[in-house]
């Protein structure tokens, strides 16, 4: 099983950018323990990052045929991108939406996610172990 994770705008910035919404840890030490947990369920990650929503949309188009289901977490992206929900739709690979932050206790405009609708589920609140969780449920949807 392959499974593609995307990361949207300013997560590079992850341990630095607002640590007390997005806490200390970076991005790289996410994808770290990400591996860890792939490896013990034998499943392969791919794992990107970009801040450009036409680089997230291309990523979306490619992995048809090549992933069993994304992991995305679109960052500002979720709230205004109907390009990204068209190709989530577009490519029919089951997606899970991810936030580090519970989008719902923050401001209104974080509120509406324009890709839950094509998304098999969303999972946020969590911190870094939303991308923990995001795993287990891509794994979990493609369990035959
Ligand atoms: C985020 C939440 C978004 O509202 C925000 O724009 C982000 C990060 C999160 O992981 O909590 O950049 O996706």
């Amino acid at each position: 099983m392959k499974i593609l994770f995307l990361n949207g705008p300013n997560l590079n910035l992850l341990g630095q950018r607002e640590p007390d919404i997005y806490g200390r840890t970076s991005l790289a030490d996410i994808e770290q323990s990400v591996r860890e947990r792939a490896a013990q369920s034998k499943v392969e990650i791919d794992f990107r990052q970009s801040n450009l929503e036409g680089q997230l949309v291309g990523w979306i188009q490619q992995a048809r045929g090549q992933f069993d289901a994304i992991v995305l977490n679109a960052a500002a992206y979720t709230h205004t991108s109907v390009a990204l929900r068209d190709a989530i739709s577009a490519v029919g690979i089951p997606t899970i939406e991810i936030h580090l932050s519970n989008v719902h206790a923050r401001e209104e405009f974080r509120h509406k996610s324009l890709i839950a609708p094509v998304c098999r589920g969303q999972i946020t609140g969590f911190g870094p172990n939303s991308y923990i969780l995001g795993l287990e449920a891509a794994i979990s949807v493609n369990a035959k």
